[in-house]
């Protein structure tokens, strides 16, 4: 049985909603801003709750910060080269909001924008639709994400559809930390994945393909994130840690990220080609999140599923072109376990 209670944003703008849903298992809180996850409580081995992703007890912060904690990123999650890109031989002009890049749908991108919503079976469905040229992408773009609990799982499904040609690539941009505070360089973490995306010296995938055996980004084999991390190579330099995408295997779960001594697993499945897998490098102890939790280099890890970022650039038939009359459609399925509990 699913619960669910329905929230005024605290100190902010009214026309946005907290949603608090919750079954036997977990609880997530979302916001109406950015579809954000605001917090997602599971049990460790002694029953103690805790939240284990990051986000801000002071809820101003969601409309200013630029990290996109806990935030749907779209239309375009990651870097596009020079923020521009050309289809159907029309060259189009992104808003340049990472040195000459455009990073996750602009300065004004989903993270920022008040979704409409409705309550679901087991869930919620939040609504918006993205203007023609907003941030510089064409065409009427209609965007739903939703978020449903089924047991002990968190699936979370984008949708889009756009009455042009387009772009589209929507993830989730949730700052995981099992433990609930601290740093993840502790965490075990596997990801089945023989291959990443390499980083130009901007930070954007260049489409020139690594294969992970015997570098410090194989995860093949769980180990600890911070084991490597710091390992004299040039990727882990550009992306002051991993920052990188990770192309799946075809084999399930693909990622499962363990904390020890909480006990707590989770394991991700999508039917996305691969994830952007970032160790929070740009956290710098100025953010003050919940509990007074200043948020250090480290102190989390995102997930991030998704097509490939730079597609538009570096792939030969792009996966993020949406074309007008078909739709999008991605699903992610966080799925959350005690270790003892755990089913493989
Ligand atoms: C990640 C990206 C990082 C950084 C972060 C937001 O998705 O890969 O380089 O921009 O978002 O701070």
């Amino acid at each position: 049985m699913i619960q669910y209670k329905i929230k005024k944003f605290q100190y902010l703008d009214p026309n946005i909603d907290v949603i608090e849903m919750k079954n036997e298992d977990i609880e997530v809180h979302v916001s109406t801003l950015g579809c954000t996850i605001l917090s997602i409580f599971t049990k460790d081995k002694n029953e103690v709750k805790s939240d284990i992703v990051l986000g801000f007890d002071d809820r101003n912060i969601y409309l200013k910060q630029d990290k996109y904690i806990g935030a749907i990123v779209g239309r375009v999650a990651g870097r596009i080269k020079d923020a521009m890109f050309t289809l159907n031989e029309q060259e189009y002009h992104l808003e340049k909001n990472n040195g000459e890049n455009a990073l996750h749908g602009g300065l004004l991108g989903f993270d920022k924008q008040i979704f409409k919503y409705e309550m679901i079976d087991q869930g919620i469905c939040l609504h918006y639709l993205s203007k023609d040229l907003e941030a510089g992408y064409p065409g009427n773009m209609e965007v739903s994400i939703s978020y449903t609990l089924v047991e002990n799982k968190l699936i979370a499904h984008y949708e889009a559809t756009c009455d042009q040609d387009s772009i589209v690539n929507i993830t989730n941009h949730t700052y995981f930390n099992l433990a609930g505070c601290g740093t993840v360089l502790n965490h075990e973490l596997l990801i089945d994945s023989d291959e990443i995306l390499c980083s130009d010296e901007t930070g954007c995938a260049n489409g020139v393909r690594l294969k992970v055996k015997d570098t410090p980004f194989d995860f093949n084999t769980s180990k600890q994130i911070g084991r490597d991390i710091d390992k004299d190579h040039e990727q882990l330099k550009i992306g002051g840690g991993y920052d990188h995408y990770y192309i799946f295997n075809q084999t399930s779960p693909s990622v499962i990220l363990k904390d020890k001594k909480s006990g707590r697993v989770m394991k991700v499945n999508s039917d996305q080609k691969g994830a952007q897998i970032y160790s929070a490098n740009f956290l710098d102890g100025t953010l003050k999140g919940k509990n007074n939790w200043y948020f250090n280099k480290r102190d989390a890890i995102c997930i991030e599923t998704q097509s490939a970022p730079n597609a538009i650039h570096i792939e030969e038939n792009p996966s993020t072109i949406l074309r007008k009359g078909n739709k999008y459609s991605a699903t992610t399925i966080f799925e959350f376990y005690i270790e003892s509990e755990e089913v493989l």
